[in-house]
């Protein structure tokens, strides 16, 4: 059972389609005319520089958009209204709490459902803001099946992650983990039970993040603690401890996918079945009702100069070189970067061409799943106007999360059963005419007509 870290994972063993991204590390930074490093490990513009972009990796600090900073809130997943595409999302949080990648279903029951059809790799949400400690909890329930990994993490720009992640043929077992700026520990898993398991209903799980502690708890009960103080690397000189601004996010992803390394596939039960007994109309599902999000206040002596956004100040990045920032940005489309936000828009009027024929990585796709494993990327190529390249892309494009999603939720609403996810019976009757609220939103490779490319990376097993 050897996985990887995510910033090794991505490392890219394999790409289907163009491989025009290239990848970024700290040694080895984005160049100028995409100059930021995305979650996955390559360079773009537009999504790449808001969630995920990893300031070390850029071309500079500013080249990413700082993060906006953390929203004490009750987040109810009734339905899609506060989750938009990653290919519409500008950076604007204060009108919308999450973003998305993949198919998030409203289900007519209540909650949002992740999805996950053959051919994709599944659904995930991410905050709009970050969290700088706090205490976090989503109420959901898991999907089902062997090499099906639902999971509920916190992820920061820089790597440093949170874990609760469920494998679909353990559902008897969440499991915790940590990892610090990317680096794999393969010791700090560890299993929490949960009764009677983790399919059939809801359960609330909560992260409680402080700047020395970390806990995770299943339905108030506190299952595990990790104390900084046990954390200290002295090689490294710092605390492998999550100390950075991160990201909530849900998600469902294909960890069983024979493209993935075998530890991979090992650790989540074996590759996926297609055609299983637990897929409802052609999809796995996982269903999240509602995220809480109780903000702690910023670690005493950090430098502020306002409220909005947290921003990395060195290469190293740690609790105390963050700061806290009046500046908020906000991308006018996405071609733009953080350095120049509102550049492609006024450039365009008069050169539309200038950026127009070139191709640029705007979206990063895929789905990290439990970040710490990801190696299934799909990244969306753009060769269409610039001015008009969110929208375009947002409509055709690449993962349909937000209209397939809320068109289909509405018009397929009538049969307003409970959520139904394959109980190994029933195969596809559940959701009646849901069947069109769960069609699949990711093209399959080379399906889109403004040249989606699906990237594949295959993951670097030890
Ligand atoms: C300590 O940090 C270094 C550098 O990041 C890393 O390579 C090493 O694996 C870490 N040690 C442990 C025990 O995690
Ligand atoms: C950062 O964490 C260290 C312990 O790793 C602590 O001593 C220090 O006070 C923290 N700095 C800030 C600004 O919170």
């Amino acid at each position: 059972m050897v996985r990887h870290a995510f910033t090794a994972a991505v490392a890219a063993a394999a790409v289907v389609g163009s491989a025009f991204a290239q990848k970024c590390t700290r040694q080895s930074k984005c160049p100028k005319d995409t100059p930021c490093c995305g979650l996955y490990g390559d360079c773009g513009v537009g999504a790449f520089c808001l969630g995920g972009c990893d300031p070390t990796m850029s071309t500079t600090f500013d080249s990413c958009v700082p993060n906006p900073i953390c929203k004490s809130n009750t987040y109810q997943f009734t339905d899609l209204n506060d989750i938009q595409s990653i290919d519409k999302y500008l950076g604007d949080n204060s009108k919308i709490n999450w973003q998305a990648q993949g198919n998030p279903v409203k289900y007519p029951s209540g909650g949002v459902a992740l999805t996950m059809a053959e051919g994709t790799v599944g659904t995930l949400l991410a905050s709009t803001f970050y969290v700088w400690y706090g205490k976090i909890c989503a109420t959901m329930s898991t999907s089902r099946g062997q090499g099906v990994v639902t999971a509920f993490i916190m992820m920061s720009d820089v790597k440093d992650e949170i874990d609760f992640e469920f494998i679909g043929n353990d559902i008897n077992n969440a499991q915790s983990n940590w990892y610090s700026q990317g680096v794999t520990n393969y010791e700090n898993m560890e299993k929490l039970k949960v009764s009677p398991d983790t399919v059939g209903d809801t359960h609330e799980y909560c992260i409680d993040w402080s700047e020395d502690e970390l806990s995770w708890s299943v339905d108030g009960n506190k299952g595990r603690t990790v104390k900084r103080t046990d954390s200290w690397n002295a090689t490294a000189g710092r605390f492998d401890f999550p100390q950075t601004p991160s990201r909530v996010m849900l998600s469902l992803w294909p960890a069983g996918l024979p493209s993935n390394g075998e530890g991979t596939i090992e650790w989540a039960g074996g590759e996926i079945d297609w055609n299983s007994k637990y897929m409802t109309n052609g999809m796995y599902a996982a269903l999240v009702t509602k995220v809480t999000v109780d903000c702690y206040d910023p670690p005493s002596g950090i430098k502020s100069t306002g409220s909005k956004s947290y921003k990395y100040t060195s290469n190293m990045p740690t609790n105390n070189t963050v700061e806290i920032t009046n500046d908020f940005v906000v991308l006018g489309s996405l071609m733009d970067t953080g350095d120049e936000p509102g550049s492609t828009a006024s450039a365009s009027k008069s050169s539309s061409a200038a950026k127009s024929t070139k191709s640029v990585n705007m979206v990063p796709g895929g789905n990290p799943g439990g970040g710490a494993r990801q190696e299934t990327a799909v990244a969306a190529q753009n060769t269409a106007q610039a001015t008009s390249g969110s929208s375009s892309t947002g409509s055709s494009g690449s993962s349909g999360s937000g209209d397939s999603g809320s068109s289909g939720s509405s018009s397929g609403s009538s049969t307003g059963g409970g959520f139904v996810q394959g109980d190994g019976n029933s195969g596809s009757s559940g959701t009646g005419s849901g069947a069109a609220a769960l069609e699949p939103g990711l093209a399959k490779i080379g399906g889109s007509a403004i040249a989606i490319v699906f990237a594949v990376f295959g993951l670097l097993v030890l």
